[in-house]
C-alpha cells in the first residue's frame, strides 16, 4: 500500500466483527483508506475481500500487547503514513458472575483489552498527531460505563475509564487541533459481544436480543462516521446512544 495518496486514513481496532467490521465498511464508502485490526487475520482478509476498490491493510495482533501494538503502529507511520482517525473499537465483555464469584483471569483479561488495549494504541498513535497537530481519536465506551449492573463489575468499569479517559486527554490536548471522542452504545445485537460474553454459549448469547429490538452495528458505525466528519472545529466529546426499547430500572432495594 502507497502512502503517497492524500486520502485520509482510519485505523480501526476490533474490526473482525461487529460495530469494528460495520465501522470498517461505513468508512470505506467515504474513500478512507483502512488499517484494521483484530487477532482473527482471516476475518479481516474476507472484509478485504468483500471491499476490493478500498486500500486495505491488516494486523492479525492482540492489542493488549504492548509490544505488537507498537511494532505495528510503527509500520504503518513508515509503511503507510500518517494516521488521521485512530477508532479503540476492540473490547468486550468476559462473564456476567457477580464480583464474588467472577473469574479474576477474566477481570483480568478485561483490563488488559478494553483499557490496556486502548492505552497502548493511544499512546503510540498520540505522539505522532501532536506533531502533525491533526488527528482524531474515537474511544468505544458504553453505556455499562455510566449505569451498573449486577454482574457488570469489572466491564462497566473498564467502559467508565473509557468515557473519563477521553476527556481527560481532551484536557491534555487543549491548544493542538487534535479530537477526542467517546461512543456509548446500549445494547448492540448483530455483534459476538453475548457469545464472548457467555464463553462460547450460543443459547444464553441469543436470549439477550429475544423478543427485543436493539442497536445494530450499522447504527453504531453512522454515529462513528457523524464524530469523525464534524467540522474540524467541532469536537464531539460523548454521543450515549439506547435502542428505543432500553431504558432504566429503578435503584435495587433489599428488604428484609
Ligand atoms: N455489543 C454491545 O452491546 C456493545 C455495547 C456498548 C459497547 N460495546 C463495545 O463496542 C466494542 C465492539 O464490540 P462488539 O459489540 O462489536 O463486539 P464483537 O462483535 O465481539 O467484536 C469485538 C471485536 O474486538 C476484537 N478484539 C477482542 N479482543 C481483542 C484483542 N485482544 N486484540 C485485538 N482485537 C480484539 C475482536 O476481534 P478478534 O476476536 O478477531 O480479536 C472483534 O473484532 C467493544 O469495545 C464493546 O465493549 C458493545
Amino acid at each position: 500500500m502507497s502512502k503517497s495518496s492524500s486520502i485520509p486514513t482510519v485505523v480501526i481496532t476490533g474490526a473482525s466483527a461487529g460495530i469494528g467490521a460495520a465501522t470498517a465498511r461505513r468508512f470505506a464508502k467515504e474513500n478512507y483508506r483502512l488499517v484494521l485490526i483484530a487477532r482473527r487475520k482471516d476475518k479481516l482478509e474476507n472484509l478485504r475481500k468483500e471491499l476490493p476498490n478500498t486500500e486495505i491493510a491488516i494486523f492479525g495482533l492482540d492489542v493488549s500487547s504492548r509490544s505488537a501494538v507498537e511494532n505495528a503502529f510503527t509500520q504503518i507511520e513508515k509503511e503507510i503514513g500518517p494516521i488521521d482517525l485512530l477508532i479503540n473499537n476492540a473490547g468486550g465483555a468476559f462473564g456476567l458472575d457477580r464480583a464474588q464469584e467472577a473469574n479474576l483471569d477474566e477481570w483480568e483479561q478485561c483490563i488488559d483489552v478494553n483499557i490496556k488495549g486502548l492505552i497502548y494504541c493511544t499512546h503510540t498513535v498520540l505522539p505522532h498527531m501532536v506533531k502533525r497537530n491533526r488527528g482524531h481519536i474515537i474511544n468505544l465506551g458504553s453505556v455499562a460505563g455510566h449505569y451498573p449492573y449486577p454482574g457488570g463489575n469489572v466491564y462497566c468499569g473498564s467502559k467508565a475509564f473509557a468515557h473519563q479517559f477521553s476527556l481527560n486527554l481532551r484536557a491534555d490536548l487543549l491548544g493542538t487541533h487534535l479530537r477526542v471522542s467517546c461512543i456509548e452504545p446500549g445494547l448492540t445485537g448483530g455483534t459476538e459481544f453475548s457469545t464472548v460474553r457467555f464463553r462460547g454459549d450460543e443459547t444464553k448469547a441469543t436470549r439477550v436480543y429475544e423478543k427485543t429490538e436493539p442497536l445494530q452495528p450499522d447504527d453504531i458505525a453512522e454515529v462513528i462516521y457523524f464524530c469523525a466528519s464534524a467540522p474540524p472545529h467541532v469536537n464531539i466529546n460523548t454521543i450515549e446512544l439506547m435502542p428505543v426499547a432500553q431504558a432504566f430500572s429503578p435503584l435495587a432495594v433489599h428488604r428484609t
